[in-house]
């Protein structure tokens, strides 16, 4: 029998009631710039949780204050951050959700504006309470994002015990799952990729040296049956270009990646490199199909997939084992439990987890 939206699945020991994922999105909206997320988080997804997804993996979260993207970015470097990820850890699961989070560091990409309403773009100076970007190699993004510093090999060296000791405060946090940030041109991206890696050393020799290092750490750090997604950019749409991260990249990273102990590879695409991309409903779906058959793990296919006849046929063809839905599940909290009721789902099999409440909402 074929997998379908609403049936559950497992990551390691981590049981999941359905294949519908809400992917890690920034808000941009801790009170402070100290990293410490407050009320929008625990409503935002709180309110996510008890509209049917059955894993909510929290927005990217930085492991170091100058991996954050944007001043009020979350951060998880320190004891305040986890307490204050525990209130909303604890309404996920109350919600009857489980709770990944995205571990991430900017790189060339930090100390940005936030993607908010009348911001600039590019990069907040030192004196508006920016910081100096680091990065691989020198090379600026572009379009009003600051020149980055070279990190010398001892820091680079450094950043794996970074994400481990993030991957232990989350777990204490009550997370669930882990999600590495290697995607959308982010250090991990910036690494990977020889657009924006032209290092000499080891880190550039072997461009996914860091990744591997992060992966281990992360293992290392994490207990054993804690899930460790990997979230990557499967390719710069630049197919033709020998000298940017294509399809094939993404294939060999995935099939090391699970040698190493990852779980699921989470496919995103771009981001590293501005360039035209052929957008529509589920139009990263193919790479997620590429890297499930060609390595052999489980994928989470993500990108404008909106509708749930799509999602759900994504998951029944086995292009991907689960389906991430973003924007639409901004506007749409209850975007799992909306797709049941037009999948004719049966809105009470505990797959969907209509919170008892809503019984009255029953229509047809
Ligand atoms: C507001 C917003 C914030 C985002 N932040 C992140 C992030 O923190 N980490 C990440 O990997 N992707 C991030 N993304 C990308 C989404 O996770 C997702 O891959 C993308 O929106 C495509 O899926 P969709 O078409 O269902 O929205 C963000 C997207 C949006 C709209």
């Amino acid at each position: 029998m074929s997998n379908t939206l609403f049936s559950s699945w497992t990551i390691r020991d981590l049981e999941l009631k359905n294949r519908v994922v809400l992917p890690p999105m920034c808000q941009y909206a801790c009170d402070d710039e100290d990293g410490v997320v407050g009320q929008w988080h625990r409503v935002h997804y709180g309110a996510r949780a008890a509209g049917g997804f059955g894993l909510v993996i929290a927005e990217a979260t930085a492991v170091v204050p100058e991996g954050r993207i944007s001043p009020r970015d979350a951060g998880i470097w320190n004891d305040e951050q986890v307490a204050a990820w525990s209130q909303v850890t604890d309404i996920i699961h109350a919600m009857g959700a489980k709770a990944g989070i995205q571990l991430g560091h900017a790189g060339r990409k930090a100390s940005t504006y936030p993607m908010l309403p009348e911001q600039p773009n590019g990069t907040v100076p030192e004196n508006e309470g920016g910081w100096e970007p680091v990065a691989p190699s020198a090379i600026s993004f572009g379009g009003g994002f600051a020149t980055p510093r070279e990190l010398t090999t001892e820091e680079v060296a450094a950043i794996p015990q970074a994400f481990a000791a993030a991957a232990r405060r989350a777990v204490d946090a009550g997370f669930d799952a882990l999600d590495i940030h290697a995607a959308h041109g982010y250090l991990i991206h910036q690494f990977l990729d020889p657009i924006t890696n032209q290092r000499t050393d080891r880190y550039g020799e072997n461009r996914q040296l860091l990744a591997f290092e992060v992966i281990d750490a992360i293992r290392a750090a994490a207990p054993a049956e804690t899930p460790l997604i990997m979230r990557v950019s499967a390719t710069d749409w630049l197919e033709d270009d020998a000298n940017s991260w294509r399809l094939a990249d993404t294939v060999e990273l995935a099939r090391a990646a699970k040698e190493r102990g990852v779980d699921v590879m989470h496919v995103s695409t771009g981001g590293n490199v501005v360039t035209d991309i052929p957008t529509g409903p589920g139009y990263q779906a193919a790479f997620a199909r590429t890297v499930r058959e060609e390595a052999d793990i489980l994928t989470i296919a993500v990108g404008m997939i909106t509708d749930p006849r799509l999602a759900s046929y994504l998951v029944s063809s086995e292009t991907a084992d689960a389906v991430a839905v973003g924007r639409a599940a901004l506007y749409s909290p209850s975007w799992p439990l909306a797709a049941a009721h037009t999948l004719g789902v049966d809105l009470g099999d505990p797959a969907v987890g209509r919170p008892k409440h809503y019984f009255r909402g029953t229509f047809r």
